[in-house]
């Protein structure tokens, strides 16, 4: 009898040495420790055994159900810190991963939004988009647009100039290299680069000593350049009545007034008609209309037929001055921005605020 209690105790050591779960466990207990189980009823019959058995029978099952009760209190311990330690890595929860749904970062600033509708409109009209360098030397800025050399706008109260290092190459004399004050050098690079037919405008950031409330040292500005032959200043009306009217609504009229800027002849400034008061200049109460201040017309920019004497610096790259015309204009995105949000001051798109983006989303 005491052979088949070490045998029992043996086997159920085995068992629950393998036992991988609380449940296979449990089940081993009741197999080796219930009512039913055959220690168990060793330890019942013990009563009927001969007297001389009672004692040592008695105490080997003893022995071997404390044993065994020990045991499998230790090993459910064990198994339950090792399912607690799996469940933690199985559920673990990376707070590093973004909420669910994501949520919208944010929304292109207003002056990106406004620079990409006038691109695509342009992009309708067949003109291709390119962009040129901040950083820009006097010969594209000044000297290749027709500025004489006393030209004002060449003056350090009006432009910013950028000192080269010793041994840095500027390409020339002392004062040659500045932060663009338009972006009209690239009418000149894009010729150089592309022979015509050439229809192309320049999105871009521009540099002047200027700042109120409708003036910021840095500011953005669209040129636009068509080159070809036959090209008149009927047609620079007839795109730019095209581009604003996508800008500002189909009914909007243009003009244009006689002006002067170096590099075109004859330049010209262009209007559009006021889209609040319809271009009259008064409103329903007979109020003066604020945005136009009454005159019916809102300032837009600088246009012109190209001087012959700029082609005649790209002469080389088939911009020969006798057979080719072509126009150009440009314009301040900022303004244009400006006239559809109704923003006041030309800061407040360049102080973040966000008080102040948040309502272009
Ligand atoms: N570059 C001029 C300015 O900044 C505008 C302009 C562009 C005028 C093209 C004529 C032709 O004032």
């Amino acid at each position: 009898m005491t052979e088949r209690i070490e045998q029992i105790e043996t086997e159920a050591r085995a068992a629950v040495a393998e036992a991988g779960s609380g449940a296979e466990l449990e089940q081993l207990r009741v197999r080796y420790l219930g009512r039913k189980a055959e220690l168990t009823s060793i330890l019942r019959g013990i009563s009927e055994l001969e007297p001389d058995q009672r004692g040592p029978v008695g105490g080997a099952a003893n022995r071997a159900r404390k044993g065994l009760e020990q045991l499998f209190e230790t090993r459910s311990d064990e198994i339950a810190s090792a399912e607690l330690e799996q469940s933690l890595a199985a559920e673990r929860i990376d707070v590093t991963l973004p909420g669910s749904p994501a949520r919208a970062v944010g929304h292109l600033h207003p002056i990106t939004r406004t620079r990409r509708l006038i691109e695509d409109v342009m992009i309708g009209l067949g003109y291709q988009v390119m962009e040129g360098p901040e950083i820009e030397h006097d010969y594209y800025n000044f000297t290749a647009l027709n500025h004489p050399p006393d030209h004002p706008a060449r003056m350090l109260q009006d432009t910013f100039y950028v000192e080269v290092p010793e041994g840095g190459d500027s390409g020339g004399g002392s004062q040659d290299v500045l932060l663009r004050t338009h972006t009209s050098p690239m009418q000149v690079r894009a010729m150089e680069a592309t022979p015509p037919p050439l229809f192309m405008i320049v999105p871009g950031k521009t540099y002047r000593r200027d700042s109120d409330a409708t003036h910021s040292p840095m500011f953005h500005q669209v040129e636009g350049l068509a080159v070809g032959e036959g090209i008149t200043l009927a047609d620079l009306k007839g795109t730019l009545l095209a581009m604003l009217r996508e800008v500002f609504g189909p009914d909007r009229e243009i003009r244009m007034r006689p002006h002067f800027f170096p590099f075109t002849e004859p330049s010209v400034e262009f209007d559009v008609s006021c889209f609040r008061c319809k271009g009259s200049g008064t409103l329903r109460k007979g109020e003066r209309c604020a945005l136009c201040k009454g005159i019916g017309w809102i300032e837009l920019g600088g246009a012109g037929m190209v001087d012959p004497n700029v082609f005649g610096f790209v002469r080389e790259s088939g911009y020969e001055p006798d057979s080719i015309t072509g126009f150009a204009f440009g314009f301040g995105i900022e303004r244009i921005a400006m006239l559809r949000h109704g923003v006041g001051d030309l800061r407040l798109f360049f102080d973040n605020d966000l008080r102040m983006l948040e309502q272009f989303s």
